[in-house]
């Protein structure tokens, strides 16, 4: 397996792995798949700290990890919000810690200062992933969302860089 920056050719496995969980999971709040421009111009970005890299194993990808902006105010420019998604197959053979350790020394390299993940509630597998990263919980937004009939929690966890 290998860790490389994605490239437009991943954007039709990536979409695959986030519209699973649009369809049927809590680990985004999306309800609809995103059209191929949102994948296409997350791709693109040029911000500092904004990424996408794949984790790939014979030519197909096992799952991507991406960060960027937190909030387009401008003092928020050295804080990235980070997310990673694995296609289920993929999933508790250490990819995840793969990926973000990959992606958390592009953001130091970049001089981020704070990392925050949103996590919706209860997903134990990205809770334990971020805390080994060195992540810590920093609050819980009660029923902050609603989905699959449901109101559900998120947790937020905050990595300070530098
Ligand atoms: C969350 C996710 C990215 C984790 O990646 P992963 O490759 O499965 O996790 P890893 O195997 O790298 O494990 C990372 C850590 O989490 C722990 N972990 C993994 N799965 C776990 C589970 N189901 N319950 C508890 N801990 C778990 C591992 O033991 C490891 O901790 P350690 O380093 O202290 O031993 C992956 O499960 C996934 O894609 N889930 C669906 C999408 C999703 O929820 N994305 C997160 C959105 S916030």
């Amino acid at each position: 397996m290998r860790i490389r920056p994605a490239t437009p050719e991943d954007l039709p496995s990536i979409s695959a792995i986030y519209d699973e969980q649009v369809a049927h999971g809590i680990a985004t709040f999306d309800v609809e798949p995103p059209p191929p421009a949102y994948w296409a111009a997350r791709l693109a970005s040029a911000e500092p700290g904004d990424h996408v890299l794949v984790a790939e194993a014979d030519g197909a990808v096992l799952g991507y990890a991406y960060s960027s902006s937190y909030r387009p105010r401008p003092a928020y420019a050295r804080t990235r919000e980070s997310s990673v998604y694995l296609a289920p197959a993929a999933q508790g053979r250490g990819v995840g810690r793969q990926l973000y350790d990959a992606l958390l020394d592009l953001l130091r390299a970049d001089g981020v200062h704070l990392v925050v993940a949103v996590v919706a509630q209860p997903n134990p597998a990205s809770a334990a992933l971020h805390r080994a990263c060195g992540f810590a919980s920093v609050g819980v937004l009660p029923e902050v969302g609603f989905k699959l009939g449901r109101w559900i929690d998120t947790e937020l966890f905050a990595l300070r860089l530098r």
